[in-house]
């Protein structure tokens, strides 16, 4: 890494369907091309007790506070554990979701209260944001066909197409509200068009 790049944490958001994960080794694959240490892990899971909270979480069903409550949880470990000490030694850090992720799912799909959500992000990270935000935006039909492809469903998989539109909807509001950090992708396009709008993204960083 040069000494004039500082250190950045990207994250990856998206619809359940929206593609995302598939492009996150691609991305990685460029800055290490670049010379930059990357460090890749993902929410919720990241360390071995946020991987325990992850099985919990995608497969029990719990009070919706409960649910927000143990993504924080899971987030304040992954911070302590991993982003942090990642940022500090000069790693790039990729997070498969983040809290962008709390917002979306448990505000804007399960209408837990935006204002409580934005307490427990003041309390877990006041300080630290993403620097760059990829959003994979897909139309809610898109996503689920990608989904009904796929294996088993977890929880969240299985949620109704008006989970999914809350979920979209908060996160295309938070992009608005956040223009500096977040690009959308648009993630109906091949998967070659994709690659090519992440390249044309890294290749500004
Ligand atoms: P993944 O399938 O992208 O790995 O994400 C796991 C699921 O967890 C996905 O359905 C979204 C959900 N989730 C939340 O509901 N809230 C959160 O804060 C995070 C990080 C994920």
């Amino acid at each position: 890494m040069s000494s004039s790049t500082k250190p950045r944490f990207i994250t990856f958001e998206g619809i359940d369907g929206a593609g995302k994960s598939s492009h996150i080794g691609f991305v990685v694959d460029l800055l290490e091309a670049r010379g930059m240490r990357v460090t890749s892990t993902r929410e919720p899971g990241g360390t071995a007790l946020g991987e325990q909270l992850r099985t919990v979480l995608l497969h029990q069903k719990m009070h919706l506070e409960t649910e927000a409550l143990l993504m924080f949880a899971s987030r304040r470990e992954h911070l302590a554990q991993v982003i942090e000490p990642a940022l500090a030694r000069g790693d790039w850090v990729i997070s498969d979701r983040f809290t962008d992720a709390t917002f979306a799912y448990q505000g804007g799909g399960r209408h837990l209260s935006l204002a409580k959500l934005e307490q427990l992000e003041q309390w877990v990270h006041p300080h630290l944001q993403p620097d760059l935000t990829l959003l994979f935006d897909v139309p809610l039909d898109v996503a689920r066909r990608r989904l009904d492809a796929t294996r088993s469903l977890d929880k969240f998989e299985q949620e109704q197409d008006d989970f999914f539109a809350g979920v979209r909807g908060e996160y295309l509001r938070r992009a608005a509200q956040f223009p500096a950090r977040f690009r959308i992708i648009d993630s109906t396009q091949s998967m070659d068009e994709v690659r090519m709008a992440l390249a044309a993204i890294v290749a500004h960083l």
